[in-house]
């Protein structure tokens, strides 16, 4: 059993990444590597995601975006897709009450309509318990990709007949609800998004880990914050401009 409570919070500094996306990569290689079947692989990469919430509540973080299942995961072997339903409805139906019990908000983002009527009872019961929790969001992306979730937001705003502006757009999102990812990690050792929050990532800071998504521990959280840390996000600006405002902000 794994407790999410946040029982070593450590303070907050100001440059944390407060919203961290995951695309966890490398679960089938570190069960290839081991002579396992490739299930083994995803059943250890839970494990390593449990871990990553329990570190980012203890880090102060306030959101993790993990992909769990892309549009384009379904064509994988039948039996690999089987697997890795069954293990969203194990976690669904065995581990709810402890991530409700420690206030974690649980929300899906992905085409959930287009999912088996078992499959979406057991997300909406998921987002139901957990609706009002405010210690940490934990938002699930299955069936999810970056080009669908530009398109039906582009088509919400059609339908509801405002003008199409990025700011409409960006309103009309799946991620409408707590905004845009500061850093976004992907373990595995490729260097690409491959279609994930593809709108949302325009100004995250991009962190690679050649670690398979198993071997990502504690450690390896604390290593992807730290170089965040150490980077600039100048949005646009020159770095003499942030300088300035950041002087106004310490006068003040
Ligand atoms: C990519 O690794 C990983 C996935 C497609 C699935 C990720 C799922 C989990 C970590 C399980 C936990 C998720 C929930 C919420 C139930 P890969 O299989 O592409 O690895 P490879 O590149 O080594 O083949």
């Amino acid at each position: 059993m794994v407790s999410y409570h946040p029982t070593n919070m450590t303070s907050t500094p100001d440059n944390l990444p407060k919203h961290i996306a995951l695309v966890m990569d490398g679960n089938g290689r570190w069960a290839t590597k081991r002579f396992l079947p490739r299930a083994a692989g995803h059943k250890k990469g839970l494990e390593s995601l449990r871990r990553c919430i329990k570190h980012s509540i203890i880090r102060g973080v306030t959101t993790l975006s993990v992909f769990a299942f892309s549009s384009e995961n379904w064509q994988r072997p039948a039996d690999e897709v089987g697997m890795l339903f069954d293990l969203l409805l194990k976690v669904l139906s065995k581990e709810i009450a402890q991530f409700h019990e420690a206030g974690v908000k649980i929300v899906f983002l992905g085409e959930i309509n287009a999912l088996a009527p078992t499959i979406r009872q057991a997300i909406a019961d998921a987002e139901n318990i957990t609706r009002g929790n405010t210690q940490f969001l934990l938002n699930i992306c299955f069936n999810y990709g970056g080009k669908w979730d530009i398109v039906q937001a582009a088509q919400k705003i059609i339908d509801s007949g405002q003008p199409l502006t990025p700011h409409t757009l960006e309103s009309a999102l799946t991620t409408a609800h707590c905004g845009n990812p500061d850093l976004i990690i992907r373990t595995g050792g490729e260097v690409r998004l491959s279609n994930f929050l593809l709108w949302q990532a325009a100004y995250a800071e991009l962190y690679f880990s050649e670690q398979l998504w198993p071997d990502f521990d504690e450690r390896s959280l604390d290593a992807a914050i730290e170089a965040f840390q150490l980077r600039e996000r100048r949005f646009g600006k020159t770095s003499e401009q942030l300088e300035v405002v950041s002087a106004s902000k310490t006068l003040s």
